[in-house]
């Protein structure tokens, strides 16, 4: 069944409560999954599609970044979406773009934004961006738990920590992360793997390969050498491939505690991100 469509803020009171799955649309599986799981509970679930222009950097991909809203659709219908909320860029940023762009800049964010060699050294003020649509949705939508990839291990902490500082703001909402979806080769899914050409895909598999071998490493910086050498191999230009402290995003000495290796690496023009949880060793 077709979901309903949500274009105006007027028309979400009757959603309150649900479950919500933001997006920026260009679907794939890994979306998918999120919509399915969280279909799985008792609420109804509210995808949005919203590509979030406070969050690219003026020389990333806005203006590129691929829609694909009737595919979406069918993907949100067949993966349980009772609804989906396509917000106009005034419904999220009433005063405009720019001022949205000055707004974000005067936020307070969580300290895992901006731990240093993470994806604020790349991307300044991506989370910052991230941090004001994310507050924007959750207070139009009103929704009861909220679904975020682990893929995206930095937003989800962000995302989590914004929610825990501001309990009353967000009326005890909950955050649900959800596993990372992978094709076959290992290559972990994501709208930006569209942009990659066939003969680019073997090289785009390093990222996950790299994690694999920080897997079986015994010390973080092994496993950081590790990584570094197995990207290069795949001739990705490494921006960080770093173990850190999963919760704290701060770096570690060992693996007493629960550790993720974080990685982003370009292939030409396209930036990739991958993360893994790597065993505990005693
Ligand atoms: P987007 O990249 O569209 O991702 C939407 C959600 O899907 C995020 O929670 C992301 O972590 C999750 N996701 C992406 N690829 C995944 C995969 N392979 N497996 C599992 N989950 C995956 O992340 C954003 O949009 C934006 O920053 C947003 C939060 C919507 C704010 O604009």
């Amino acid at each position: 069944m077709r979901p309903d469509l949500i274009e105006e803020a007027s028309s979400l009171a009757p959603w309150s409560g649900c479950a919500f799955v933001p997006t920026m649309g260009a679907l794939h599986e890994g979306h998918a999954s999120l919509i399915r799981s969280a279909a799985r509970g008792s609420r109804p679930v509210v995808v949005s599609i919203f590509v979030n222009p406070t969050q690219f950097g003026p020389s990333e991909d806005y203006a590129r970044y691929p829609r694909t809203l009737e595919a979406d659709l069918v993907t949100c219908a067949a993966a349980g979406a009772a609804a989906v909320f396509l917000p106009a860029i005034e419904t999220i940023y009433p005063r405009g773009i720019d001022a949205a762009r000055e707004d974000a800049a005067h936020l307070s964010l969580p300290a895992v934004a901006t731990q240093p060699g993470l994806e604020d050294a790349c991307r300044p003020g991506h989370f910052a961006g991230v941090v004001q649509v994310v507050s924007r949705l959750f207070e139009l939508v009103r929704p009861a738990v909220a679904h975020f990839g682990e893929k995206d291990w930095q937003q989800l902490r962000v995302i989590t920590d914004m929610v825990e500082m501001h309990p009353t703001r967000f009326d005890g909402l909950r955050i649900v992360p959800e596993p990372t979806v992978r094709e076959d080769n290992g290559l972990a899914m994501s709208s930006r793997n569209r942009y990659l050409e066939p003969g680019q895909i073997e090289a785009a598999r390093g990222l996950s390969r790299a994690l694999q071998v920080a897997c079986a490493a015994q010390h973080p910086g092994t496993a950081e050498a590790l990584m570094h050498g197995t990207l290069e191999e795949h001739g990705l230009e490494v921006q960080y491939a770093v173990v850190r402290s999963a919760q704290s995003l701060m770096p570690v000495h060992g693996f007493e505690a629960p550790t993720r290796g974080l990685i982003a690496a370009k292939l030409g023009n396209v930036r990739l991100i991958d993360t893994m949880a790597l065993p505990i060793w005693r």
